[in-house]
């Protein structure tokens, strides 16, 4: 069997509150050999890990998460709006995810949440907090903004970057390499099996999301993706062992 990765969305956030450090734990637990989080920058330049731009949804509180300090975000109940079990997870720091990592074979999936709020400096910081933690080999910096992409190669040539898209695109392939990126991420109905291979053939792979369906993670890998971007990752453990039987 060819083994794929397997990267949790948010961490293991069909079972834990999204992008919380329980999230993250379960998905180890769970067997996923990655993990996909949404970075931002504090009002005060701390990278923190929530997927909206702004506080409602996951952590009860008004504006945006641009305005408000670390020390602010991190009071903050990001637990609750799941499950009353969760009552007091709170919004973690990239630095608190690298230290989770740190010392296992991980691969780190940074999502950079740059497209609506344009996060100055946000590359820079990513880039020397990745090489601070010595993580080069583990991180792929992905974002729907590809000049943000762009910009991390050029700084940071040694760290392997993929472009995120939802609809089909024309030889992504193509696109990719003229980026410099070696990763695609595209959204689940945009992947196809013709562009993995030729992608894989440049040496790009392809990584699909987000995939929670068993028939649909089946279809991904009949597709000969290389990973798997699910909020499911012990559901994709499974679903590969019955492959192999
Ligand atoms: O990185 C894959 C996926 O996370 C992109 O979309 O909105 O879930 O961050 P979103
Ligand atoms: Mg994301």
């Amino acid at each position: 069997m060819t083994k794929i990765e397997i990267i949790a969305h948010r961490g293991a956030s069909a079972v834990c509150p999204e992008n919380t450090m329980k999230a993250f734990e379960r998905a180890l637990e769970l067997g996923a050999t990655g993990i996909e989080t949404d970075v931002q920058l504090s009002a005060d330049g701390r990278l923190m890990l929530i997927h909206d731009e702004t506080l409602q949804r996951t952590a009860g509180a008004s504006g945006w998460v641009k305005d408000y300090t670390y020390d602010a975000l991190r009071t903050l109940d990001a637990g609750s709006w799941f499950h009353s079990d969760f009552a007091g997870e709170s919004i973690p720091s990239l630095d608190m995810l690298f230290n989770l990592v740190q010392g296992k074979r991980i691969l780190l999936n940074l999502e950079l949440k740059n497209g609506v709020v344009p996060y100055k400096g946000m590359e820079e910081r990513v880039i020397q907090a990745t090489r601070e933690w010595k993580l080069e080999q583990q991180v792929v910096l992905s974002s729907f903004n590809h000049a943000s992409l762009v910009k991390c190669k050029r700084l940071a040539p040694e760290i392997r970057t993929a472009l995120l898209y939802m609809e089909k695109l024309y030889r992504p392939y193509d696109y990719a390499a003229k980026l410099e990126a070696t990763g695609l991420h595209p959204y689940k109905l945009a992947a196809e099996k013709e562009d993995v291979s030729a992608a894989l053939a440049k040496g790009i792979v392809t990584y699909p999301f987000t995939v929670n369906d068993p028939a649909e993670m089946q279809r991904m890998m009949d597709m000969g993706v290389q990973g798997i971007i699910t909020d499911l990752p012990d559901v994709l453990v499974s679903q590969m062992a019955a492959k192999t039987r």
